[in-house]
């Protein structure tokens, strides 16, 4: 099967990494960013066009406030000092989440880049932020309300490609592949309808760790997969 187009990877162990070496969690986060700066430049040579990934759940918000504090801190360090070589690099920013509960800095920071980035065509970097798929759909589910309340919608024509067009991921293709780090085997809420289809590999390696060769690995498993979407393969039917 062709290499993944669109990968979304659930980016996970960065607290349990930190332990394991004695230092802060803040630490594990910090290198989970050097991790994810390794994977937006791996991903065009390996054939990837969208690469998502999931930094801040609509239930990290229950997490320590200071922990809290770090992780927003960490997302401004990252579109602050990343932004100019992501753009040199052709890689366009999008941000999935709730936006509105973001504060005021950070919601024109996501902007900024998302403008700056707009025509750019060589990777598409999808960050999910703030995002928990359920907040997504009930966010859809009441803008769709809206518009049929308004009448400007038939209730008639609510399929679910119009009802996709209502998600934070409108315009993007369904992932092809999802992998999660630290060995945990779950959403997490993340991407529950555009993964319908998906194909999952778990790894055990905690964030911070994962490399290049991760990613390839990941790949090769994705290739030697069957995909069906509930029909028969071409080898089924000539038997
Ligand atoms: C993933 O690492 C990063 C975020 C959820 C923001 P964790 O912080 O969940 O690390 P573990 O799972 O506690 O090891
Ligand atoms: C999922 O990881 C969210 C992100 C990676 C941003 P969590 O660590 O928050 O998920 P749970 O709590 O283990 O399910
Ligand atoms: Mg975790």
């Amino acid at each position: 099967m062709a290499n993944p187009a669109h990968v979304a990877i659930i980016m996970d162990g960065n607290g349990r990494w930190a332990k394991a070496r004695g230092l802060p969690r803040l630490a594990g986060h910090r290198a989970g960013v050097e991790a994810l700066r390794g994977a937006v430049r791996a991903a065009p040579d390996l054939g990837i066009a969208w690469l998502t990934v999931y930094a801040f759940s609509s239930e990290n918000w229950s997490r320590p406030k200071s922990e809290v504090n770090d992780l927003m801190g960490l997302l401004k360090i990252f579109i602050r000092r990343d932004l100019a070589e992501l753009h040199q690099s052709g890689v366009r920013v999008r941000i999935i989440g709730d936006r509105q509960g973001l504060s005021p800095d950070i919601r024109a920071l996501l902007e900024e880049a998302e403008t700056l980035t707009a025509a750019n065509t060589r990777l598409n970097l999808v960050i999910a932020f703030n995002y928990g798929s359920r907040d997504e759909i009930a966010r859809a589910a009441k803008r769709i309300a809206h518009a049929v309340e308004a009448r400007l919608l038939p209730p008639e024509d609510v399929t679910p490609e119009l009802f996709a067009e209502y998600l934070d991921t409108t315009g993007i293709p369904d992932p092809d592949l999802v992998i999660r780090t630290s060995g945990e085997q779950r959403l997490s809420n993340f991407l529950l309808w555009q993964a319908a289809y998906a194909e999952f590999v778990f790894l055990p390696c905690y964030w911070p760790d994962f490399s290049r060769a991760d990613l390839v690995e990941a790949i090769r498993t994705f290739a030697a997969r069957d995909r069906r979407y509930g029909g028969v393969t071409a080898r089924d039917v000539a038997s």
